[in-house]
């Protein structure tokens, strides 16, 4: 892969995956790199995709924009996450068949999965098994498309785009606004909040007792790349840490390294989210070489230093 020479167009390049794999393109020294915001080109668009096309002539597309958020905002707003990530993928698939692009790397999800698949692990052979978990089948749903359309053009154009689904995502420069967070910044926010503040306890959605797997933000972006660099065929292509946690374990996890000695409460009367979440990650190391480097311990500790020195603090253990 030629990095210096080859322009990239990356979609949410401003957002929080997005600006590592920024940071990761310029690293592999990578000079023509057009990245708008939001503010610059809606991708939801379809004219303003046209333009931008046209525009910076992209080669390659790393397709990350989306509207990204945790349960309690897809369950508040399901319109407006599946018409703005189904118009997303559909512009930016079909506009750069049009205009040529040599390769388009568009990320899914782990929500496109059904809620109970068959088998956990989660194999990527078995994301057609049934419906995702209600709290967020319209993001899921909404994303699952890109898969639809990269194998329709692929077999009808022979146009080269690939689909990478992560599984949840997190570590420094993620979302912490309460009301669209999830569930690790969620966390740390409200434990910071108990603690400087006197309150009696932290209050949780849900019991506690689902379980995620997660991924280290820098590993995620790393992925990414490897798949551009080496991937191109049809097969949709996982991206986690094969490490599954309880949500309550991962709780207590977090207190111990904040220090937070408090209650916890959980709110029953809030949803848990899918039961069960944990990826089969065989594909993408046997297909491009990647599998994770960051540990959960590891990669809390630097989600939570990088947070505390944001805000001017220090970690309590
Ligand atoms: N975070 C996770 O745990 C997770 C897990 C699995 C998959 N993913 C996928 O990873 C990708 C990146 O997620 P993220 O967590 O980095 O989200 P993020 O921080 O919210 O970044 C998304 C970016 O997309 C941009 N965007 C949204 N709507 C747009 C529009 N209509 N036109 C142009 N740009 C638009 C946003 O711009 P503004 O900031 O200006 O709104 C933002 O820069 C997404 O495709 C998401 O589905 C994320």
């Amino acid at each position: 892969m030629n990095w210096k020479n080859t322009r990239f167009l990356v979609t949410g390049g401003a957002g929080f995956l997005g600006s590592f794999v920024m940071d990761q393109l310029k690293a592999k020294g990578a000079e023509a790199v057009t990245a708008p915001t939001i503010d610059e080109i809606d991708l939801t668009d379809t004219l303003s995709v046209r333009r931008l096309m046209a525009d910076s002539k992209p080669e390659v597309i790393i397709h990350l924009a989306a509207r990204v958020a945790g349960i309690g905002a897809n369950q508040k707003f399901p319109a407006e996450f599946f018409y703005e990530n189904l118009m997303m993928g559909t512009n930016i698939l079909h506009e750069s068949y049009k205009a040529g692009v040599k390769k388009v790397v568009a990320i899914g999800t782990v929500c496109s999965y059904p809620k109970e698949p068959k088998s956990t692990p989660f194999k990527e052979d078995e994301i057609w098994d049934g419906y995702p978990e209600e709290t967020n089948a319209a993001y899921g749903l909404s994303k699952k498309m890109l898969l639809v359309q990269s194998h329709a053009y692929r077999q009808q154009y022979g146009f080269n785009s690939v689909v990478l689904m992560p599984v949840n995502l997190y570590g420094p420069r993620d979302n912490f606004n309460l009301e669209t967070s999830h569930v690790i910044p969620a966390f740390i926010i409200k434990c910071l909040d108990a603690t400087e503040n006197g309150k009696p306890e932290v209050v949780m959605w849900g019991d506690g007792s689902p379980t995620r797997e997660f991924l280290y933000i820098e590993d995620a972006a790393r992925g990414i790349l490897m798949a551009v660099e080496r991937y191109d065929e049809d097969l949709p292509v996982n991206l986690g840490s094969g490490q599954e946690i309880r949500i309550k374990d991962l709780i207590d996890k977090m207190a111990k390294i904040l220090g937070y000695t408090g209650k916890i409460t959980w709110d029953t009367s809030k949803p848990n989210g899918q039961p069960r979440r944990l990826l089969d990650i065989s594909r993408a190391k046997e297909k491009f070489g990647f599998s994770a480097e960051v540990s959960l311990d590891d990669g809390l500790r630097r989600t939570i230093d990088w947070y505390l020195a944001k805000r001017g603090k220090r970690t309590g253990a």
